[in-house]
């Protein structure tokens, strides 16, 4: 027998996403024709400019380590990026960097959760957010936000959250999984509210902030009360704006000492990214933004073509996203049901996925992987071709339950 292991690892779970992602894949190994809504890649690869950058790095390799918090053009790159949508009065000292935003996110609650403190964030949240958590055995505490609300947090339940004095509030916006996006009228509600509390740390995980439809716009705390400043941490990252998920580019903006304490994690840990990564991350963010621009229309676009079929099925319930790439509907009327013509079972939303994928050969995430078991997560960056036929497998399948 070896030496066990540390028991925080007895906390730590794999991905659910990447189970069914995985279930896909062998079947599409098997020779099944597959498509897969299920994993929450982008689908694109950046402009010509980034590749160009990259190789431009390598042919000048310093051959040195690098800054712990982040080179100094990225730093800045990354200050105009945020300018653009009204988050000023940040300097360098006030950024970090990570490898990826999930990254950024693990730094921060390692420098901002002892163990036994609490965390609040509303569910649906993104899996990691209590898989993090778990790992650092802090304390959850999930603010319901269901389809009946259209998956948002409202000002009272945020009120009652912070009047526990949680050490960390966790918002996201766009959300993955549901696509809702916060107006701003909303985000003006819940800062008042925020100012209302001092105790607690607030971090928006708002990677999606440049995919935003309907002209909704994309709103922080921060522009709301610029006294928040100095509570409010700002998480952004390269993967899904910039089609980059595999170069691992995550940023935070916010106050000196955090932005300083996670640079000191890194220090600890990675030490800095790499030349040609943090090179290439320049190139997005101070380069031509066309790519990202075409991307968010055609996501507006498919996002209506999913909507429409969802709005055909009887029984689904599926509040309408403003953003991301994913639609989150309510398949419970469902429950209890067989699918006819394989017999398959459809108890819950593990099942209701499981027997879509073994019909139709259709993937989806159920919707207990993101603390909601009554919906499911479709996220639709496929390809265009494969929309369509997706969705009409997904309302077959429904309408042959009984
Ligand atoms: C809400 C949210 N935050 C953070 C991340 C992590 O992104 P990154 O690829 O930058 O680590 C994801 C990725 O799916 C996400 O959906």
């Amino acid at each position: 027998m070896p030496p066990q292991l540390a028991r925080r690892i007895g906390r730590a779970k794999p991905s659910a996403i990447m189970q069914i992602a995985e279930k896909a894949k062998r079947l599409k190994a098997e020779g099944r024709d597959i498509i897969s809504f299920s994993i929450g890649v982008p689908n694109f690869l950046p402009g010509e400019h980034v590749y160009e950058a990259a190789r431009q790095a390598l042919a000048h390799d310093s051959g040195q380590y690098g800054s712990n918090r982040g080179s100094d053009a990225m730093l800045d790159a990354f200050l105009e990026h945020i300018s653009k949508i009204g988050l000023t009065g940040y300097g360098r000292v006030n950024l970090a960097t990570g490898i990826g935003a999930k990254h950024v996110l693990y730094n921060l609650a390692e420098a901002l959760l002892d163990e036994g403190d609490t965390i609040a964030f509303p569910t649906p949240y993104w899996t990691s957010y209590l898989d993090i958590a778990e790992i650092l055995d802090a304390k959850v505490e999930l603010l319901p936000c269901p389809p009946e609300q259209d998956y948002k947090l409202t000002p009272a339940q945020l009120d009652a959250a912070l009047a526990k004095k949680p050490r960390v509030f966790l918002f996201n916006n766009p959300s993955n999984p549901t696509g809702m996006v916060y107006g701003r009228d909303e985000i003006d509600a819940l800062a008042d509210v925020i100012a209302k509390h001092p105790d607690t740390w607030i971090i928006t995980d708002d990677i999606y902030n440049r995919m935003v439809f309907d002209g909704v716009g994309y709103h922080n705390f921060v522009h709301a009360r610029p006294e928040l400043l100095d509570r409010v941490i700002f998480v952004d990252s390269l993967s899904k704006t910039y089609g980059m998920p595999g170069w691992r580019v995550g940023f935070m903006a916010g106050p000196e000492v955090v932005a300083q304490a996670v640079t000191t994690m890194n220090s600890n840990h990675i030490t800095n990214l790499p030349e040609i990564v943090s090179a290439a991350a320049v190139a997005a963010l101070s380069g031509p933004q066309d790519v990202p621009t075409a991307k968010c229309a055609e996501f507006q676009a498919k996002r209506d073509q999913v909507m429409d079929v969802m709005n055909s099925i009887p029984g689904v319930v599926c509040p309408r996203p403003q953003g991301a790439f994913y639609v989150f509907p309510d398949i419970s009327a469902a429950f209890g049901k067989t699918h006819g013509p394989t017999g398959l079972k459809v108890g819950n939303d593990v099942e209701f996925c499981s027997a879509l994928l073994e019909a139709k050969g259709v993937a989806c995430v159920p919707g207990s992987a993101f603390g909601e078991p009554r919906s499911l997560r479709i996220s639709y960056t496929c390809p265009t071709p494969q929309l369509a036929p997706g969705m009409q497998r997904f309302a077959e399948f429904f309408a042959e339950l009984a």
